[in-house]
């Protein structure tokens, strides 16, 4: 049997992805391996999004065949591994990775290619031309796969794939195509065989997440069936555009106990001008509107957000504008990123990335300072309340004195022991939250 490595980069989808790859190849009898001197097949699943993505990837490239020629004392050119890219570079950089020779790749799949794996696998093993497919389906959805999954607590289920918005700065409309959604039904049998495997959580994901359409369902009646779902004791979601937050999908949300109230909400920048520029669809005050809508109708609610500095021609006063919305809206957490020009992107196309890379630092280190303040005062307002928290693990990273746990925010809770017996990771307890930094609350179980 032979034996694959894959290794992870990029967001949640890939890391799905990853768990499909996984069921398709053992269906076809391929076996596992973690140690990627061992395998046979050693695949990278990879990221487009932002810079650096690519060289990271060929620098493990090379770093991987070196380790395998020193610990199997063969020269490089004669380890039969076979190489694989899979993911969102395979379909962005699908000349580069052909071409460069030095690399040596031996397969390449999109990800609306991952059926054909197999095949592609064992066409490397034989003679002749290297497999690729990076084909875009409009249809393929990977609904009759069920996932390898690894985590015990968290199972996500990709529920639409693709992206139709066409933000001028992102190349995921055209690493991964156009949006198609799942059936409602085909998701919601999915989510009670997790709940019979023992999965307590579930994550619907899409690059889109919100815009999920099938049929005659809209996202709202998506989130309501799988909050239904017997044994799910929380649902969450990941990533929505603000373009799609209906009434009726804040009504569900605050009408289903288990649905968590956390939403992720990507501001990109807080500039009409700027985001006119990136195509976002809406203006500094709908956004702002927005979140007061939301906080209206959830008034716990907790936001985070992505925000991106430096963005083609973006002045010091349009970046102020950014820092004011950040300030006003006090986000819960916020993952804030230097723009990078991406290949086919509209951006890259008609516009100019003029803003020197020493000014992206001053501005991003001058939102994670604020944000950083923001996060803490959210985190201490907690200071006091009793939390529902899951254990994900037994032992805190830096203690063994300590669980480690998510609240209904997905905020960290390091849970200080006092001698509890029986606890196992995946139940949910109650804890008094005693102190708060910026990234995590600390507490005792009530
Ligand atoms: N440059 C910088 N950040 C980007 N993102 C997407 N594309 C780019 C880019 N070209 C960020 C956005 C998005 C997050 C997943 O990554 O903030 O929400
Ligand atoms: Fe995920 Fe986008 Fe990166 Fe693709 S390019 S792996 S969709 S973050």
């Amino acid at each position: 049997m032979r034996k694959v490595f894959v290794e992870t980069y990029g967001c949640q989808m890939n890391e799905y992805d990853t768990e499909l790859v996984k069921a398709i190849l053992a269906e076809a009898r391929y076996g596992f391996t973690k140690d990627e001197l061992e395998a046979d097949v050693v695949m990278l699943n990879t990221c487009a999004i932002r810079e650096h993505a690519h060289r990271k990837i060929y620098g493990r490239i090379h770093d991987i065949k070196y380790r395998r020629s020193q610990k199997h004392n063969i020269a490089v050119k004669d380890d039969p591994v076979k190489f694989g890219i899979l993911g969102c570079m395979a379909t962005n950089l699908r000349t580069e990775l052909l071409e460069n020779r030095n690399l040596d790749i031996d397969f390449i799949a999109g990800p609306d290619s991952y059926k054909r794996l197999p095949q592609l696998i064992s066409e490397s093993f034989g003679e002749g031309a290297k497999g690729f497919d990076l084909t875009l389906s409009e249809f393929e959805t990977y609904s009759d796969i069920y996932p390898r999954r690894e985590d015990g607590i968290n199972a996500w289920i990709a529920v639409m794939r693709g992206c139709n918005n066409f933000c001028t700065f992102c190349v995921v409309p055209y690493t991964r195509g156009r949006e198609r959604s799942r059936s409602l039904e085909n998701v919601v049998d999915e989510a009670r065989r997790l709940a019979d495997d023992g999965f307590k959580q579930i994550t619907l994901l899409g690059q889109n997440v919100n815009s999920y359409k099938h049929e005659e369902h809209d996202f709202a009646d998506l989130m309501a069936a799988v909050a239904q779902v017997k044994g799910i004791e929380r649902v969450r979601f990941t990533s929505p555009h603000p373009k799609d937050f209906p009434d009726k999908f804040l009504d569900v949300m605050a009408e289903y106990p288990n649905i968590c109230k956390q939403i992720h909400l990507p501001l990109q920048s807080g500039n009409d001008r700027i985001l006119e520029l990136m195509n976002r669809t809406y203006t500094q005050d709908e956004f702002l509107k927005l979140v007061d809508k939301i906080r209206h109708k959830i008034p716990n609610i907790s936001f985070s957000t992505d925000v991106i500095v430096g963005f083609c021609s973006e002045t010091d006063d349009e970046h102020r504008d950014t820092y004011e919305v950040m300030k006003q809206v006090e986000f819960d957490s916020a993952f804030i990123f230097k723009y990078s020009e991406r290949k086919q992107t509209i951006a890259s196309r008609k516009m100019k990335d003029d803003i020197p890379d020493a000014i992206k630092t001053e501005r991003i280190v001058e939102l994670n300072e604020l944000q950083k303040d923001i996060s803490l005062k959210k985190n201490q307002e907690h200071i006091g309340r009793i939390e529902a928290v899951i254990i994900e693990s037994l032992e805190a990273s830096k203690t063994k004195d300590a669980y480690f746990g998510k609240a209904d925010s997905n905020k960290t809770v390091i849970i200080r022991k006092q001698g509890e017996t029986g606890l196992e990771v995946g139940d949910i307890v109650h804890v008094h939250i005693e102190d708060a930094s910026p990234n995590v609350l600390r507490g005792a179980i009530k």
